[in-house]
């Protein structure tokens, strides 16, 4: 089925069951993955890594969307030859872009980072489209240590986002917004939240300032959980009270979902807190997953880099997309780990 309008991509995105695979990882990002698994990161092992998730059987009907990088979307299967874009569509899987050009040092405030890439950002646009692409992503930052963020940190990424947002869907590409405050750090999960309220009001401010049709972006933030080096570390529960009281506060109900990414935390706890914030009731948005690494973990190593693991990175992969579909409809139990 053509997807046509930013309304009916966003709906597919985050349909109740399915969710985002975040496969986007740019060479010098894949070269580190690699690296943890001894293997050389080379153009055609990206190519066979990429095709070992893409062409995972029955992999569609946990992922409606996959965001790759611009290599990639330039790539074809191993077998076949198709167009890795065309054979998403053709499984009814909706082919993304990362088009950010990364997170530079910020001028002024040279702890923190700002996204670069608006520049020839439509005429990138105009030809992802002709590939296939019908949404895009583009991931600010924003990092807690002393005296940090600042305002101008939070204000300058959320002004990109939006710009970035507004060139999307004036080309009929869905833009996901990813604000990502990393979790890196001794915060306390309160200091989290404030945070992440205060970054959720600047992107939405700029959005409406910018004319960004609401019900025609996915918003993919962080949850809100205790920094990873905090002394105390939040239960699931409370991570899943706090992070959805703080959408409730921030994100506006004509936007249709909300897709995590899960920001280095294992594989179960990315689940875990996706299926407790399913099992609370009246929110008015979807939310599901957009997971890079709390996908891939177990599938690259199984992986290995080698051929002859495919189908057992492949089953890896689908444990992982299975147990987050049912998260993110609140069906999930920890004994099925
Ligand atoms: P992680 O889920 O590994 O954080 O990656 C998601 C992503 O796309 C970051 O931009």
């Amino acid at each position: 089925m053509e997807l046509k309008s930013l309304q009916d991509i966003g709906e597919a995105m985050v349909t109740p069951g399915r969710g985002i695979l975040a496969a986007d990882e740019s060479t010098p990002t894949c070269a580190k993955r690699f690296e943890s698994i001894g293997v050389e990161s080379t153009e055609e092992n990206r190519n066979a890594y990429r095709d070992m998730l893409l062409t995972a059987p029955g992999m569609e009907e946990y992922i409606s969307g996959v965001i790759m990088f611009d290599e990639t979307l330039r790539q074809s299967t191993l077998h076949g030859n198709v167009p890795f874009p065309e054979h998403l569509s053709s499984k009814g899987v909706v082919p993304g872009i990362k088009v950010d050009m990364g997170a530079k040092v910020l001028a002024n405030s040279p702890d923190e980072k700002i996204t670069d890439g608006l520049d020839g950002l439509r005429e990138r646009l105009i030809e992802y489209y002709d590939m296939g692409a019908r949404f895009a992503k583009w991931r600010a930052v924003i990092t807690i240590g002393e005296h940090i963020p600042t305002h101008y940190c939070i204000a300058t990424n959320a002004h990109a986002l939006a710009r970035y947002a507004a060139l999307c869907q004036e080309q009929g590409i869905v833009p996901i917004v990813e604000p990502e405050i990393l979790m890196d750090g001794t915060h306390t999960i309160e200091e989290s939240y404030d945070l992440t309220i205060e970054t959720l009001h600047t992107v939405f401010y700029e959005l409406a300032s910018q004319g960004v049709q609401l019900d025609g972006m996915v918003l993919k933030p962080n949850m809100v959980l205790s920094g990873y080096e905090c002394e105390t570390q939040a239960s699931v529960e409370q991570v899943a009270s706090m992070t959805v009281d703080c959408f409730m506060n921030t994100v506006p109900a004509a936007v249709p979902g909300i897709a995590f990414l899960s920001g280095g935390q294992s594989d179960e706890l990315a689940t875990a807190h996706l299926n407790a914030m399913n099992q609370i009731d009246g929110k008015p948005w979807n939310l599901t997953f957009s997971y890079g690494r709390a996908l891939q973990a177990p599938a690259l190593s199984a992986w290995g880099g080698s051929a002859e693991n495919v189908p057992v990175a492949q089953e890896a992969f689908m444990k992982r997309a299975k147990f987050n579909s049912l998260a993110s409809k609140g069906e999930f139990s920890a004994d099925m780990e």
